[in-house]
């Protein structure tokens, strides 16, 4: 069997080099029109970091893993094509700023009728508003190359999480495969199961109808970011009634029925996919008419723009009213730890307000680099002397007035606090917008520490 893999990003990726890794007798190419990325998925540098990736790729590249920008070729030689391209909200037009931009599905589409020469099975992987196979269907038979062939398409959405991407393709949750209820369709959903069903007990594959499965994938992220919100705003409320967000979630999170994961609260949510899928759901609600329920999903949202805003504020109104030209040291960027992945991350919101507020930023990020940084918080190409990057933690640190910690990245919950507090001018402030630090240690050093719902 042939899998070819359109997009090669934190989702085409690492997902091909496990199907690869468990299925050595399937031949996987991965394709993408930037040949850059793909260059870089074929040197010892790889475009993405994932803790476990560079193992599994080494292990399989060359031998049934290959990376490549021959997009028509692979596609023709594959039976089952797996669409993993980008889906961003629309900036333009109609549902600007809350629906999906599907221009690159369709024109996936497109190349796909125009050069296969047998019957396909399309997997949606890319997060898409319901009813997209449909769209994709449409253009597939409007535009076959006069052969009649009848493709399949099917919905296989990913639940993995950058950072923890290996971990949770390895022993997933469940994989969720949808397809139509036709015996055409019930074929080609067995075939994507025969892949799964390598290493993943078939208990935990669910198969349903189309439908169900695209919708599922939304409602997973808007139910997961839905509880960040929830803890996030009773982190106001313990602010100012002196309840400690972290006891209030241990004690509810000990109830089954809650349960203790995603209710850490923090500086606010990032990443590709909440924002983005929340904000699908809700021009999905308001097109079918529902606007209560459309309402209702889009508070998570404003609830989370709102928390970030909060942070900034603090920051400023603790710092005397003023950050004008003081430094101030941003640590971590990424939307979480363990991964290179900026999108959506609070860090950019954080910064922005700073320098709006004429601070003089200084970032520091493990594994984020620094023209990315710059690129996100200024756009392309544009320059602004207030905003550097440091080579490490400490450097950040000398100087500043206050240390913001962004994301929780294990190497700053260790570092010689003793050192980089006789560095900074006094009083030197820490404002932790992940609840990681040791607080108590930091008082007794000296630092004035503030953390989120403390
Ligand atoms: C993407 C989507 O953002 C997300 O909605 C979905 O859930 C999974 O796919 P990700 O893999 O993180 O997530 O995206 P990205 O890293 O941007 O990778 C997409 C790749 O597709 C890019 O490398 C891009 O160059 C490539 N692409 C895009 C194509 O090869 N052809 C196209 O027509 C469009
Ligand atoms: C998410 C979903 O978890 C995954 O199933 C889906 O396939 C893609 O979207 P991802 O965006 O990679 O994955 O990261 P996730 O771990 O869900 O974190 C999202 C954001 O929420 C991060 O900014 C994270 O720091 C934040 N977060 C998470 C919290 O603030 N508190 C928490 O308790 C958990």
């Amino acid at each position: 069997m042939n899998i070819c893999c359109i997009g090669a990003g934190y989702v085409g990726g690492p997902t091909m080099a496990m199907i690869a890794l468990k299925a050595p007798d399937i031949t996987v190419t991965v394709v993408d029109m930037n040949a850059g990325r793909i260059a870089a998925w074929n040197s010892d540098t790889l475009p993405i970091y994932e803790p476990g990736l560079d193992d599994v790729v080494k292990k399989c590249r060359g031998r049934n893993l290959f990376f490549s920008t021959a997009v028509k070729e692979t596609i023709k030689a594959a039976d089952l094509i797996f669409v993993a391209v980008n889906t961003p909200t629309k900036t333009y037009g109609v549902g600007a700023g809350r629906a999906a931009d599907l221009r690159f599905i369709e024109s996936v589409a497109r190349t796909i009728a125009e050069v296969a020469d047998t019957p396909k099975i399309i997997v949606e992987k890319s997060t898409i508003p319901v009813k997209t196979a449909e769209t994709i269907k449409d253009i597939l038979s409007a535009n076959g190359n006069g052969q009649g062939l009848t493709h399949q398409v099917l919905s296989n959405p990913e639940f993995l999480a950058e950072g923890t991407a290996i971990a949770d393709l390895l022993s997933p949750d469940r994989v969720l495969i949808g397809g139509e209820k036709t015996p055409g369709g019930d074929l080609a959903v067995k075939t994507l199961v025969d892949v799964y069903a390598r290493w993943v007990p078939r208990e935990r594959i669910i198969t349903t109808n189309l439908w169900s499965s695209e919708l599922s994938k939304l409602v997973a992220n808007a139910f997961l970011a839905q509880r960040i919100s929830s803890i996030n705003s009773i982190s106001a409320l313990c602010e100012a009634t002196g309840a400690d967000v972290d006891e209030v979630a241990n004690a509810i999170g000990k109830d089954s029925r809650i349960g203790a994961k995603f209710l850490k609260a923090s500086v606010g949510f990032g990443g590709s996919c909440f924002q983005k899928d929340i904000l699908n759901l809700v021009y999905l609600s308001q097109h079918f008419g529902l606007p209560e329920v459309a309402d209702y999903w889009e508070h998570v949202v404003r609830m989370n723009d709102w928390q970030k805003k909060r942070f900034s504020v603090k920051i400023v109104r603790n710092l005397f009213n003023s950050v004008a030209e003081k430094r101030i040291a941003v640590l971590g960027f990424a939307f979480k730890k363990d991964t290179n992945d900026t999108r959506e991350s609070a860090a950019i919101t954080v910064v922005r307000d700073l320098l709006s507020e004429q601070a003089r930023v200084v970032v520091y990020d493990p594994k984020v680099a620094a023209d990315e940084i710059e690129k996100d918080v200024l756009g392309q190409g544009v320059d602004d002397p207030r905003l550097s990057v440091a080579s490490s933690a400490y450097d950040a640190c000398v100087g500043a007035h206050a240390i913001v910690v962004v994301t929780e990245w294990d190497e700053f919950k260790t570092l010689d606090f003793k050192k980089i507090y006789s560095s900074m001018p006094k009083p030197a402030f820490v404002f932790d917008g992940r609840n990681i630090l040791p607080l108590a240690e930091l008082k007794e050093i000296g630092f004035r520490v503030y953390a989120i719902g403390k």
